[in-house]
């Protein structure tokens, strides 16, 4: 407890979003087996293809944190404790899966632009491109999420 306490503000951060990136990547492994319907063969996919991303993500940002010199959150009480995403138990049409990845992806783009401008103001700069990566790769999934909503 006592080396968390000593954690500097841009590794809380950056445990959070690992945290948060653990979330979204189970609850994409929970639509790509639970998806239903018409879409199921495009969304199966995209899932699959969605909580890849997140995995890299959360590998990236534990060496991220690594690197700082900071220790990764390593169980999954520690990540879920952490998570601001919310998991989902639930069933939701294929609509509503789209829609919740979406709205996830916003809420998450919202704490990498926070965290970018962070990193920058702190001088680090391997923190700042990785997080801006990520959020200007998100900005295209989520107006593809949108365009397939919309359609
Ligand atoms: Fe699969």
């Amino acid at each position: 407890m006592k080396e968390s306490m000593r954690q500097q503000p841009l590794d809380q951060d950056l445990a959070a979003l690992l945290a948060d990136y653990q979330v979204l990547y189970m609850k994409l492994r929970g639509y790509h087996w639970t998806v239903t319907g018409p879409l199921f063969f495009g969304l199966h996919a995209k899932f699959e293809e969605l909580y890849d991303e997140a995995a890299e993500k959360v590998d990236a940002l534990a060496e991220r944190l690594a690197a700082r010199g900071a220790r990764p959150p390593v169980t999954l009480r520690e990540q879920l404790a952490l998570a601001r995403l919310k998991e989902d138990a639930g069933q939701p049409s294929a609509n509503d899966m789209v829609r919740n990845v979406a709205t996830d992806l916003e809420t998450l783009n919202v704490s990498l632009r926070a965290l970018e401008q962070a990193a920058t103001r702190a001088g680090d700069a391997a923190t700042q491109n990785l997080v801006q990566g990520y959020a200007d790769g998100q900005e295209k999934t989520i107006w593809m999420l949108r365009a397939f909503l919309h359609g």
